[in-house]
C-alpha cells in the first residue's frame, strides 16, 4: 500500500470516526495533521512524572519503555555502525540465538573512509538503515567517527580515519541514508574516544584548539548537515568531567551552538551521577548496570542514575522538573521521527541491493599501496599455481570486535572468492598462522602448532608460482576490538616470521593486510605488491578477488598515515602522557598535529602516507587554475584542472586539494585537507574537474579570541594524489 493510499485511509478513518463518536476529538499528541511541537507539548502534559523517569533510562539491554498508557511505544536500539547486530536477551550480553536475526554485513567504516566517495557513503547508509527498520529497530547505534590519533587504538576499524575533514564529509550522506527509513542515526562517541585503553575512567586533556579543529569537527558535521537523531555520549571524561554528562560538550556545544535536537545517550554504563546527568545534558541512560558493582540487581534499571535518584530529587526539591521535561520532549521528538510516524517505510533486510553495496564499498575501499613488477593484477591464466597464505584468507572477520560484531548471513572469505576467479586447481591454500576464537576481554589460544603451520605454509609457497599472503589484524582481544588497544603496531601471531621464510623459497610475494589499523612491515622491500584490505564484511572475498584478478581497478586512498615506526606517530612521540597517559589522564601533547599534520609540518615521512593508493591505470593532472588570484573571507575558491586517464584501465581517481597558510601568527600545519572528489574516467578519458572551497575553511581555531579565524595572507593550493604525491599547487591570497 503506497504512501498517498495510506494517507487517504487515515484522513477517511478519521473522518468515520469523527462522524462515528459524534466528533470525538483525537488528542493533539496522536492527530498527524498538528504540528510536532504541537503534539510533544500534548504527549508531555499528560504523562504522570513516573510515566516520565521511566522514559528516560533502559528498561532492558537495547530498549526503553515508552509510555503504555498513551500508547507512546517503546523505543528500539541495535547495534552498530556495520549492521545490526544479532538478538540479545532481554537483561545481558548473551546472544538470544534467533533464526531470523542475520543480516548483510557491511565493510567496517575504515573502509568507507577509504573510498572517499560520499555517494556511496548515503547508499551504504540507507541499506543500513533499511535492514534496521525490518528488524524494528528506532536507533541504529552508528556511525562512529572518532579520529584515528594512534595505530594502537581498538576501535579505529569503526572509524572514518585521521582527518576531520574527510570524516565529516563522509558521516553525512550515512546519517542521512539510515535516516530516510525512519531510523534514527546514533553518532558516536561524543567525545574523544580515541584509545579503548583505560576507556572507562581516562580523563582527556586537550587544547581548545586540538577539540575544536580535531576531534569535534565530524561530530558538527552530523549535527548541522546530517541532521542526526541521537548522539551517544563517551566512557572517558574531558576536563574531569564524564562525557555523557559533560557541561561543556553537550549543554554549551552540541545543544547550544550546534543546536542539537535530538537525544543524548549514553555508552552504556557511562553515567555516573545523577546531578550531572540531570544537570547536563543527559536524555537517556542506557547500561549494564548501575553501580557496576551489584551484578544483576532485580530492579537494577529502576537504580540508574535517571530514574529513581533522580525522581526523589525531583520530589524533593533539589532538582526542577524542568530538567526532566527537556529530555522528555527529545525522546518524544525521537518518536515522532521513528516508531510513531505512521508514514516511514517498512525496511527489508538481505535484499541483493544490499549485496550490492556491501560489494561496491569493499571494492572501492582496498587501497594498492605497492605494485612492483606488476605484481597485480594477477589475470585468472597467469600463474599455474598460486600459494595462498594466512589465516585472514578464511576467518571470519565479522564477528568479534566488541559491540560491533555481526551474525553475518554469508561471509565470503578471500580464499573463496579467490578459487570461484582462479580456480580451486591453480590454488593451494595453507594457512601458516592462527589465532584463537574471538572473545572479549581475553585472548584465546589457537589449538593449532604454529611449527606446523609454518612448514606446510613454507612448503605450499616453495612449489607455487606466486604467493599471496593474508595477513594483519583480526577482531580478538588487543587487535582491533573494543575495550582495550594494541600493545604495538607489529603483525601478531608471528607473521613477520613466517613472512620472511616464504621469502626465502619464493620471490614472487604479494601481502594483502586486512585490519583496521596501520601495521609495521619489516618485509616491504621483499615483496612485490602489498594491498591494505579491511574488515569487508559479507562480500569480502568477492571484492578482495575482484581486485586482484583486475576485474576491478583499485581506488581507494588510505584514511590514515602508516608510519615507518610507532615512535614516528606524533601520539607517541611524547612519552607515556601522550599515550596511554597514566590510566587517569591522557595528555594530547601532539595538539593539533595529527596524522599527516604531524608527518609533513615535523618532517617525519611517513612510510604510506595519508590519501595514498596506487592505480592499475596513469592519471595525469592539467595545468592548475582558480578563478580569481585574490579573495575576500567571505568568497569560494573555486579550483579548475583536467585530469586524463592515460592508461590501459578504467579506474577511478580521488584528487585532493590540500591548504597551507603561509606566514601564519600561530602554528599550523604545512597543508590541510579542504576538499576531494573521486573522479571516474575510462581509458583515455579526460574531464575537467572542479572544486570549490569556502575560504572560511581556510580558518584556525584562535585559543585566545577564542574562535575561528582566516587570516589576511597567501595560501598555498596543492592539488594531490596523496598528502605526499602534490601533482600541481598555486597560490591564492585573502585579504580582509
Ligand atoms: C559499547 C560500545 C558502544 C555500543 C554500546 C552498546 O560499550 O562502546 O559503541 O553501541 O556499548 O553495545
Amino acid at each position: 500500500m503506497n504512501r498517498v493510499m495510506k494517507r487517504i485511509y487515515s484522513v477517511i478513518a478519521l473522518w468515520i470516526g469523527c462522524c462515528w463518536g459524534g466528533m470525538a476529538q483525537t488528542p493533539v499528541y496522536l492527530d498527524e495533521t498538528k504540528p510536532v511541537d504541537e503534539r510533544i507539548e500534548d504527549a508531555l502534559s499528560r504523562m504522570t512524572l513516573e510515566e516520565k523517569i521511566a522514559m528516560c533510562h533502559a528498561q532492558s539491554k537495547f530498549s526503553t519503555p515508552g509510555c503504555p498508557r498513551l500508547g507512546i511505544p517503546e523505543i528500539w536500539m541495535s547495534d552498530g555502525p556495520h549492521g545490526v547486530r544479532m538478538e540479545h536477551v532481554w537483561d545481558d550480553w548473551v546472544h538470544a540465538d534467533w533464526t531470523n536475526d542475520s543480516c548483510t554485513a557491511y565493510p567496517a567504516l575504515s573502509c568507507l573512509a577509504a573510498t572517499f566517495n560520499p555517494e556511496l557513503a548515503y547508499r551504504y547508509g540507507y541499506a543500513l538503515g533499511e535492514e534496521a527498520r525490518f528488524r524494528k529497530k528506532d536507533i541504529i547505534l552508528g556511525p562512529g567517527v572518532n579520529i584515528y590519533r594512534t595505530p594502537l587504538s581498538g576501535r579505529n576499524f569503526e572509524y572514518m580515519g585521521e582527518d576531520p575533514y574527510l570524516s565529516s564529509v563522509m558521516v553525512v550522506p550515512y546519517i542521512r541514508g539510515v535516516q530516510q527509513n525512519g531510523v534514527a542515526a546514533c553518532v558516536k562517541h561524543f567525545a574523544l574516544n580515541n584509545q579503548e585503553k583505560w576507556r572507562d575512567t581516562i580523563d582527556v586533556v586537550v587544547s581548545e584548539r586540538a577539540l575544536n579543529e580535531i576531534y569535534l569537527p565530524a561530530f558538527k558535521a552530523a549535527v548541522t548537515e546530517g541532521g542526526v537523531w541521537a548522539v551517544m555520549g563517551s566512557y572517558n571524561k574531558y576536563k574531569g568531567t564524564y562525557c555523557s554528562h559533560n557541561d561543556t560538550l553537550i549543554n554549551r556545544i552540541l545543544k547550544g551552538e550546534w543546536g542539537f535536537d535530538g537525544v543524548m545517550l549514553t555508552d552504556w554504563g557511562s553515567a555516573h551521577n545523577t546531578d550531572e546527568a540531570a544537570r547536563f545534558g543527559l536524555d537517556l541512560e542506557m547500561g549494564t548496570w548501575t553501580n557496576g558493582l551489584t551484578w544483576g540487581l532485580s530492579s537494577a534499571y529502576d537504580q540508574y542514575y535517571l530514574a529513581q535518584p533522580f525522581l526523589r530529587k525531583i520530589r524533593n526539591g533539589e532538582l526542577p522538573e524542568s530538567l526532566l521535561d527537556d529530555k522528555i520532549r527529545r525522546i518524544l521528538r525521537l518518536c515522532y521521527r521513528t516508531n510513531m510516524d505512521r508514514n516511514r517505510p517498512y525496511g527489508r533486510k538481505l535484499a541483493e541491493e544490499h549485496t550490492a553495496v556491501a560489494r561496491q564499498v569493499a571494492e572501492e575501499g582496498i587501497v594498492l599501496l605497492k605494485n612492483k613488477n606488476d605484481f597485480f593484477p594477477i589475470r585468472p591464466e597467469r600463474y599455474r599455481k598460486i600459494a595462498v597464505i594466512g589465516e585472514n584468507a578464511v576467518k571470519r572477520l565479522t564477528q568479534g570486535g566488541g559491540s560491533s560484531e555481526l551474525k553475518a548471513r554469508n561471509e565470503v572469505s578471500p580464499l573463496q572468492g579467490l578459487i570461484e576467479v582462479y580456480g580451486a586447481d591453480r590454488i593451494v591454500y595453507s594457512m601458516g598462522y592462527a589465532s584463537g576464537a574471538p572473545d572479549y576481554n581475553r585472548a584465546l589460544p589457537s589449538g593449532y602448532d604454529a611449527d606446523s603451520l609454518v612448514r606446510c605454509a613454507v612448503a605450499a609457497a616453495k612449489g607455487a608460482d606466486a604467493v599471496l599472503f593474508f595477513g594483519g589484524l583480526n577482531k580478538n582481544f588487543r587487535q582491533d576490538c573494543e575495550g582495550d588497544d594494541r600493545g604495538s603496531m607489529e603483525l601478531p601471531f608471528g607473521q613477520d616470521d613466517l613472512l620472511d621464510k616464504i621469502l626465502k623459497v619464493n620471490k614472487n610475494v604479494g601481502v594483502v593486510i586486512v585490519s583496521g589499523n596501520a601495521v609495521s612491515m619489516p618485509w616491504l622491500d621483499r615483496v612485490n605488491g602489498v594491498m591494505q584490505s579491511w574488515y569487508l564484511g559479507s562480500e569480502a572475498g568477492h571484492a578482495t578477488a575482484a581486485v586482484i584478478c583486475g576485474e576491478v581497478n583499485p581506488s581507494g586512498k588510505l584514511p590514515f598515515s602508516i608510519p615507518r615506526r610507532l615512535e614516528d606517530n606524533g601520539a607517541h612521540h611524547f612519552g607515556e602522557m601522550s599515550y596511554p597517559g597514566d590510566g587517569t589522564t591522557v595528555v594530547y601533547r601532539d595538539d593539533i598535529l595529527v596524522g599527516y599534520r604531524w608527518h609533513d609540518t615535523r618532517k617525519i615521512p611517513a612510510l604510506f602516507p595519508f590519501g595514498h593508493g596506487l592505480s592499475y591505470t596513469r592519471f595525469d593532472y592539467g595545468k592548475v587554475c582558480t578563478d580569481k588570484r585574490v579573495y575576500a573571507v567571505s568568497d569560494t575558491v573555486r579550483i579548475r584542472f583536467e585530469l586524463a586517464n592515460t592508461g590501459a584501465m578504467d579506474g577511478a581517481e580521488t584528487v585532493q586539494v590540500y591548504v597551507g597558510q603561509k606566514s601564519p601568527s600561530e602554528e599550523r600545519p604545512v597543508k590541510e585537507l579542504k576538499a576531494f572528489k573521486k573522479v571516474f574516467l575510462k581509458k583515455g578519458e579526460r574531464k575537467n574537474v572542479t572544486l570549490e572551497i569556502p575560504v572560511a575553511a581556510f580558518a584556525f581555531y584562535h585559543d585566545a579570541l577564542p574562535g575561528w579565524t582566516v587570516e589576511a595572507d597567501k595560501y598555498r593550493i596543492a592539488v594531490a594524489s596523496s598528502s605526499r604525491d602534490i601533482r600541481r599547487t598555486t597560490e591564492v591570497e585573502v585579504t580582509k
